[in-house]
């Protein structure tokens, strides 16, 4: 069979449009980074693929907040759009457009869209009565009406539903109502407003929702929908409102949700007419494209339901699919302002590297609907063991065979049981590109982490640092490092639509242009490497905990107790570190690239003898693996050398060596205590072995 490549597939796709009156917080990256991780996924598959967004910049709340800060909506929506398009390029998120639903382009389709639907008859007008406020003359929206709860009695609920016994209702049934904007009492007013005429689409959608477009447990929640009939959707508002004026009306708005998924074609058509791309082919009737609108489950109704008709209405193509998925918790409560876990985005990125949730939730992941949990001592361990510990580890440990024994380039000849090591591997492309585009990431990632586990099982086996001290064994030692990084991009390969800022470091260390998926396909042969740098460093709990309590401490006393006191803003982390008087003073603070310039390695005491001229001296003789070290550490007090043979340890493998009286020491061992022969040396848990870097 010939291996010609399949015809690449255009590909349009969309994350749900933020409102543009508060910042992205971890809860909204679930859908960013999930989508964001398909679209990079596609783009390396070779497919054409464009994920664009857009600021949801309408609405009675968005013309609220703007009148409370005292500006124009206009600016208060430049200001979000500026900050959450530093957000998303903080997490690396790339949308090919990022646009704003206040934009020209969006009033032309949205008029444009609506004239057509008018035209067809599918545009209704009725009387309602809705609250009205006195003071700030205007109608009030369901959630700026609040009052006592007519089913449970509990006061300052919103007028939609209630948040303690949970009922649903309408605002005029609410006891006592006020108005949320001034506190006047509203009163009931007539006004006449535009319906879409949902109920015409029914037979059209009762067949879309089940045309493989959704999610099997969103058509089934739509079935319920459905099967208690659709009524007219209120598209319209009364001034005063942030938004676009209905064309032939006065003083009547489009809803915000009318122009919103607009939005998802609006953005594209600015795309369009900066990039060359063909709107109509991507949205006229009987597009070949592909669209798909990833979005949370609470706004399915508007996508599933409302989106596709008014595509149909109008004459435009409806969505390949919707893609949704579920809320976030965090330590299995939902994100709260006063534990430390309503975390926005930015304070996320002022402690902590985005790679590391990118994979978190990547790791997470599934094509269900399901919520995910954010825990945050999970969090460090699963990134600290998965990319630290198995992926990153396999760099460094025949990094520096390569550089220092066969000047940066790997071997050309391989065994048949290298090769079949390595085909191994290649196998697994087609299976993990088939999870990625199920959106099966968990399930991609632990494919991807079995792998790893191989190639670590293979080093472990081969020991390069043995054959490195082993004469004769220079092709072994070779063939070993080269295929061990093979492997190791191989794995970068598969995992780079999660680790786009690390699989970019990787190919500056491997020499590599940007991947495509099947370059793996071709093994690094007689190919020379650059010097390797620290891609991922480990995940401490310290910079969690620092940012659950900026996290708690920018509520600005939202979450003060009557006392005084702060809320329970400490999220329990896994140690408590009592500091208790007898011990040191801690030493000054240092950051984690300080850190990361000490190279501590597990070392095995091969030989220890007393020095008889020093009264605290042993001399050492440590083995790390690729080479051998003279140290000369201050333990005699606490150990006898003989107990000292065969131990493992930890040493500072690159601190400069000192001219000592008895001979140089090469390096540091590492004990706890105050001294004396109260002195303990650290050892690694079982299975470290000579030569692992300690982090
Ligand atoms: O729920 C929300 O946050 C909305 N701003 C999402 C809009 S998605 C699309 F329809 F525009
Ligand atoms: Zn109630």
């Amino acid at each position: 069979m010939s291996d010609i490549a399949p015809t690449p597939r255009k590909i349009l796709i969309t994350s749900a449009l933020p409102y543009a009156n508060g910042p992205i917080h971890l809860g909204h990256l679930v859908e960013y980074i999930q989508t964001d991780i398909w679209s990079r996924f596609q783009k390396m598959r070779g497919n054409t693929c464009t994920y664009v967004c857009a600021d949801d910049a309408h609405g009675t709340p968005i013309m609220l907040r703007a009148q409370a800060e005292g500006i124009t909506p206009e600016a208060l929506i430049a200001k979000s759009s500026e900050e959450h398009q530093a957000d998303f390029a903080g997490f690396n998120v790339e949308f090919d457009h990022y646009h704003s639903t206040n934009s020209i382009e969006n009033k032309e389709l949205a008029e444009h869209i609506y004239l057509r639907l008018k035209d067809k008859g599918y545009i209704s007008r009725k009387t309602i009565s809705q609250y009205y406020d006195p003071e700030k003359k205007m109608f009030l929206p369901d959630r700026f009406v609040k009052g006592t709860c007519p089913k449970c009695k509990a006061v300052d609920q919103y007028g939609d539903n209630c948040e303690v016994c949970g009922a649903t209702y309408s605002p005029t049934d609410l006891i006592d109502p006020k108005s949320a904007v001034s506190g006047a009492t509203p009163i009931e007013k007539d006004t006449d407003h535009l319906f879409f005429e949902l109920s015409q689409f029914e037979e059209m959608l009762k067949t879309w929702t089940r045309e493989g477009h959704l999610q099997e447990q969103i058509a089934n929640k739509l079935d319920e929908w459905l099967e208690s009939g659709l009524r007219g959707w209120d598209i319209s508002r009364d001034a005063p409102y942030f938004g676009f004026e209905i064309p032939g009306e006065t003083g009547k708005f489009f809803y915000v949700w009318l122009d919103a998924p607009i939005g998802y074609m609006s953005s594209f058509k600015a795309y369009c007419d900066k990039s060359g791309l063909n709107f109509d082919e991507y949205w006229q009737e009987d597009s070949t494209t592909e669209l798909y609108h990833f979005i949370g489950k609470d706004i399915i109704n508007f996508h599933a339901l409302f989106w596709p008709a008014m595509l149909s209405g109008a004459n435009y193509r409806t969505p390949t699919a919707i893609f949704a998925h579920g809320f976030l918790t965090v330590d299995g409560q939902k994100m709260s302002k006063s534990r430390g876990t309503f975390i926005m985005a930015k304070t996320y990125l002022d402690h902590l590297n985005p790679e590391y949730l990118r994979y978190y939730y990547a790791a997470k992941l599934t094509s269900r609907i399901d919520d995910i949990d954010l825990n945050l001592e999970d969090f460090a361990q699963r990134v600290n063991s998965d990319l630290v510990g198995k992926v990153v580890n396999i760099a460094s440990r025949s990094a520096g065979f390569v550089m220092k024994k066969f000047d940066g380039k790997l071997n050309n000849k391989w065994t048949p049981e290298t090769t079949v090591l390595y085909q191994s591997f290649i196998d697994k492309s087609e299976e993990i590109a088939n999870l990625y585009e199920s959106r099966d990431y968990g399930h991609a990632m632990r494919e991807i982490m079995t792998l790893a586990d191989k190639a670590n099982e293979y080093i472990a086996e081969a020991a390069p640092w043995v054959l490195a001290k082993t004469e004769g064994k220079e092709a072994e030692l070779h063939e070993c490092v080269s295929i061990s990084l093979n492997l190791f991009r191989v794995l970068m390969s598969y995992l780079s639509p999660v680790l786009p800022v690390t699989a970019e470091k990787s190919n500056a260390f491997l020499n590599l242009p940007d991947g495509q998926w099947n370059d793996i396909k071709t093994p690094l042969m007689n190919h020379e490497i650059s010097k390797f740098k620290a891609l991922l460093t480990r995940l401490e709990m310290e910079p969690i905990q620092k940012m659950v309590d900026a996290s708690a401490s920018s509520l600005n006393g939202a979450s003060t107790a009557p006392d005084g006191k702060k809320g329970d803003q400490k999220v329990k982390l896994a140690k408590e570190t009592a500091v208790k008087p007898e011990f040191e003073a801690l030493a000054e603070e240092i950051n984690i690239d300080d850190f990361a310039k000490i190279d501590l390695r597990i070392a095995k005491i091969i030989h220890a003898e007393a020095v008889p001229e020093a009264k605290k001296l042993l001399k050492l003789t440590l083995d790390i693996g690729f080479e051998q070290r003279q140290v000369f550490a201050g333990i005699k007090s606490a150990y006898e050398p003989e107990a000292l043979i065969g131990k493992l340890t930890v040493m500072v493998a690159n601190l400069a060596p000192r001219k000592m009286r008895f001979g140089m020491s090469e390096g540091m061992v590492l004990a706890a205590g105050p001294g004396g022969n109260d002195l303990y040396i650290l050892s690694p848990d079982e299975g470290a072995t000579p030569g692992m870097r300690v982090k």
